[in-house]
């Protein structure tokens, strides 16, 4: 007899947790993805929604969920994919509460229902460096040097930790997934691919020197599935995948839209002290800056890499050629972003 399974899936409105869901959707008949999500509209709303099997969407609030467990019935695990991606260092309390708090209480839930918790971290609580041919594998230890002026990372790292600390106490099988940068088709909300969007539309003022490293979601997807299912899993796995410069990058992305790249190349102090001057102008007329934020520029001069010990063997974890993720990716943009159809590629 097939044995059917429950999880849980938080982020499921996001770009991963499209990818995730339509994958156990597809290869999985015998799995049943319940999304939690904090309002049921924005599930409702999106199209993807209505093609795959999920009968039981969850409402609430992290809290209000490993509060009262019982809510809910009886899981075989939890894909915690929910975070606030928001990069810059204003307004950044909310990254804080929701990225550590929010997995805290899913800590709680599992150790509540005895069951596993696969989390999405992130390759940057590891993997960024100030030189090339410097990379980080799954022993180790935390860049808090390189990342404890950016809020995200540094809440994604305090999560990794408190995180651990709790499901040692509370007795959880903890699974850390540290992926690279997400590209592919499908980023349906336009954040992960906001820089390829922006290079599309002739609207990335500048290159500057620095490094990037990306994944394929797709790829990803099925990773995170086998670490849900193997029978003893690894506490952590990175998904390491194109590591390469930003030249590097915009030339997959020229190659596949035949878009050319910036004509200015800024050296990268020029480019952190305009990025930050027009990001006070922005502040003070409460406008969008039209230069990156400075985060962003500091976090895009650095270096970044991660391998893996296990990946490949634990997860059978592939990473695909990265010209064809960035074709997918362009190709799909150019589909559904309104301002890049008129692009002929
Ligand atoms: N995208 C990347 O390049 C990348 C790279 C490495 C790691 N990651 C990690 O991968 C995970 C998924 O990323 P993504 O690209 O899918 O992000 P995304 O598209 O921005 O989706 C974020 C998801 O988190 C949910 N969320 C945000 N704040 C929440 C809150 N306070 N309470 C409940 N739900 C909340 C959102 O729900 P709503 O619909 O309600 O807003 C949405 O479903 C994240 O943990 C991220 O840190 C992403």
């Amino acid at each position: 007899m097939i044995e059917h399974k429950r999880f849980l899936i938080t982020g499921a409105t996001g770009f991963l947790g499209r990818h995730l869901i339509e994958y156990l959707h597809k290869d999985y008949p015998n799995i049943q993805s319940i999304p939690l999500v904090r309002d049921n509209k924005t599930w409702d709303e999106q199209d993807w929604t209505q093609a795959v099997r999920c009968d039981e969407i969850i409402t609430g609030s992290f809290s209000d969920i490993s509060q009262s467990p019982d809510s809910i019935g009886q899981i075989n695990g939890i894909f915690h994919l929910a975070a606030l991606v928001h990069h810059s260092r204003s307004h950044c309390e909310d990254v804080y509460k929701t990225n550590i708090e929010g997995t805290l209480d899913m800590v709680r839930l599992a150790a509540a229902k005895k069951c596993r918790l696969v989390y999405v971290s992130t390759s940057g609580t590891v993997g960024v460096f100030d030189s090339r041919n410097e990379w980080a594998d799954e022993h180790s230890p935390y860049q808090e040097n390189q990342i404890k002026r950016w809020p995200y990372y540094d809440s994604k790292l305090k999560a990794e930790r408190e995180a651990r600390k709790l499901a040692n106490k509370l007795g959880v099988e903890l699974v850390i997934i540290r992926p690279p940068v997400l590209l592919g088709p499908g980023d349906h909300r336009f954040r992960s691919t906001g820089n390829i969007i922006r290079y599309l539309r002739g609207a990335l003022p500048f290159l500057i020197n620095g490094g990037m490293h990306f994944v394929d979601i797709r790829d990803a997807s099925s990773a995170l599935v086998s670490a849900m299912l193997h029978p003893e899993p690894k506490p952590v796995y990175h998904l390491s995948g194109v590591a390469c410069s930003i030249d590097n990058f915009f030339k997959m992305v020229e190659n596949s839209s035949g878009v050319k790249p910036p004509r200015f190349h800024l050296p990268h102090p020029l480019a952190l002290l305009l990025a930050n001057i027009f990001s006070s102008a922005a502040g003070l007329m409460n406008a969008k800056s039209p230069i990156p934020d400075p985060v962003v520029i500091e976090m895009a001069g650095k270096y970044w890499d991660i391998r893996s010990r296990y990946a490949a063997k634990d997860l059978g974890f592939f990473n695909r050629n990265g010209q064809e993720t960035i074709n997918d990716t362009v190709s799909w943009l150019i589909k559904n972003h309104d301002k890049l159809k008129s692009l002929k590629v």
